[in-house]
Formats: C-alpha cells, structure tokens, sequence
C-alpha cells in the first residue's frame, strides 16, 4: 500500500454482510474508519446500533464513534430482512450485547462533524437503505465540500432482489435513494450484479472460523449463516457472499471492479416498478430524446463487473493477515 489511508465513513443496517464490511474496513491498512452510523433496514435501528457496536468490539475497534440514525424510511413504513439476516440481524450467532453505547450525537450530526472534520475528502459507504444520506443532504449540505465520493451499495442494472426489478437498499426507501443521487458528488452505485457474484468457497470460509482471533472468527461464522426456513435440515455447505463488504473492497481497491459513468434515474411510481434502479446504458438518444421528453438524470459511475478472485483474495488476506 502507498499513500495516507483513505478516511471513510459507513452507513448501515448491521445486517450480517454490513457486519463483513465492518471487519474488513477496520482491519484494512488503506482505510481509516472514522466513524459509523446506523439506520433501519435489515432489523430496527436500536437492533442495528447493537450489533455495530458488536461487531466493532469483535474487530478490537471498540472506541470509532457510532451514531444511531433514522427509524424509518421518509415515507415508506419499516420493512426488515429478519427472514435473510436472523431474528437479531446477525444470524443468530448469539452475540454478547456491547459494552458501550452509541454516540451522543445522532447519525447526521456525527456524520456533519467527522466529515468536516477529516483532513482530508472522506469516502462515504452508505451499505443500506439511503435515509441517513439523505437527511444528511439536506439538513447539512455544507458536508457536500468534503466528501470524495458516495460509494453505495444498492439498485441493480438488471434483476432486483426485493421485487423482480428493485434491490432492498433503494426499495426500503426510494426517496432517499433519489435525493442520494443528486449529491452533487461523486458517486459509485455497487449494485446487485456485483454484490451476488462475490462468494468465499467452503474451505476459506472453515479455515475463518478455526482462527483463534474473534473478529475473523466471526467474519467466518457470518459468511456460514444462512436463513433456513422452519422445519428445513440446515446446509452443509459454508460457502456465502461478502455482499455489502464488496462495496468497502472497491474503496480499497477500485481497480477491481470496472465501472462506465451512466445517466441512473429511480423510480418513484407507485406500482411495480418502485425502487427499480433506471440505468440507461444505451449507446444513442433513444425516441423519448429525440421527441422532447428527455428527463435530466443524475450521472453515476456503475459497477458492471468485478474481479471476484481479486476481491475475495483482498477480503481474505485482510482479515488474516492481521491475526497470523
Ligand atoms: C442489501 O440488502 C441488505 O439485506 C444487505 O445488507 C445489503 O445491503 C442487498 O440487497
Ligand atoms: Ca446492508
């Protein structure tokens, strides 16, 4: 590694692969995590600020500020992953409850004062749904100076998750992820068609959950959980996605992935379209243009295809390498 390490900020609904991205930012030496903050998604807020603060005890980073955010999206009731994540968020591993509390300071007060703080432009990883963000935006604007780019997980450019056309992050709150676009910042969108494809094989994940450290003993057991329905044998493979940590591996190390500035628009509509992720990839003006109905739509760079091998190697090396 070369240079000062990258000062960033994640925001998110911890949720066992936001936990996978905790571990990975705390660990890797290009990254300063400088704070965290908490919004509902996954589980409710109060339950995701537990787990963070869980988690970051588990990764020996007990003192990086957390800060609890928004109950619920803007106008979209609360709607948790309880059925993917666990009753707790964090797959039922039966984690201790932390020693500390969260912050003073709410999410986007937090958010305000570290990221005028930093000297140096932060790198903003929004890993959830985007009410945070754009509560953020628009009660302190100002912050817009010193942010280097928003790097988010969330949409999709071809199938959604949540619905058939909508990914969870953007669906959970679309207004939020509509103000998130218009930043007026640099902004990378990490969607589903990278987010699936970044999968640990079985025995990388055993060889995790055999070390003697506790933070990559959990990276190993969150990578293991999956949800199982009632009444159905667990899986014995151990195999699982790194998921919302893929986004932090793209702060670190953005040449993995390969990335084409697009026009993206989402969808508001009531319908089934809600929360879909418009991503315009066609090479010409298409007849909306050319008859006058063209819309101005925000500019994004979107993931479109990722090195798994690379990141998957990163992810490992990181989590290991601080332990052996
Ligand atoms: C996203 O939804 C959540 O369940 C995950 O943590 C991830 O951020 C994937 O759609
Ligand atoms: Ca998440």
């Amino acid at each position: 590694m070369t240079g000062q390490p990258i000062p960033v900020i994640i925001d998110c609904d911890t949720g066992v692969d936001d936990a996978l991205a905790l571990l990975f930012a705390v660990r890797h030496p290009g990254i300063d995590l400088r704070a965290v903050t908490c919004v509902a998604g996954n589980t409710d807020v109060d339950g995701v600020v537990r787990n963070t603060l869980t988690v970051l005890e588990r990764a020996g980073a007990p003192d990086i500020p957390v800060g609890r955010g928004a109950a619920r999206p803007l106008i979209e009731p609360a709607r948790s992953a309880q059925h993917v994540h666990g009753s707790d968020g964090m797959g039922d591993l039966g984690l201790p409850v932390p020693r500390r509390t969260a912050s003073e300071l709410d999410a986007m007060a937090l958010l305000r004062r570290e990221i005028l703080a930093s000297p140096r432009p932060v790198t903003l990883v929004p890993t959830a749904p985007l009410t945070n963000i754009a509560l953020l935006l628009r009660t302190h604007p100002e912050v817009t100076r010193n942010i280097e780019r928003i790097v988010f997980m969330g949409g999709a450019v071809g199938s959604g998750n949540a619905t058939p056309v909508a990914e969870f992050n953007v669906w959970h709150d679309p207004e939020a992820a509509a103000i998130l676009l218009t930043a007026g910042v640099p902004i990378t969108m990490y969607g589903l068609d990278v987010f699936m494809q970044v999968t640990v094989d079985t025995p990388d994940v055993r060889r995790l959950r055999a070390s003697d450290d506790p933070g990559t003993r959990l990276a190993g057991d969150l990578l293991a959980h999956r949800p199982t329905a009632i009444g159905e044998e667990p899986e014995a493979e151990e195999a699982g996605g790194l998921g919302d940590a893929g986004a932090v591996c793209a702060v670190a190390d953005p040449g993995g992935l390969t990335t084409r500035l697009l026009p993206v628009e989402v969808s508001l509509a009531p319908g089934p379209s809600r929360g879909q992720t418009i991503v315009d990839r066609r090479p010409r003006p298409g007849e909306s243009e050319i008859h006058g109905g063209g819309r101005e739509q925000a500019l994004v760079d979107v993931a479109l295809e990722v090195d798994v091998q690379r990141y998957v190697k990163l992810y490992l090396d990181t989590l290991q390498s601080s332990v052996s």
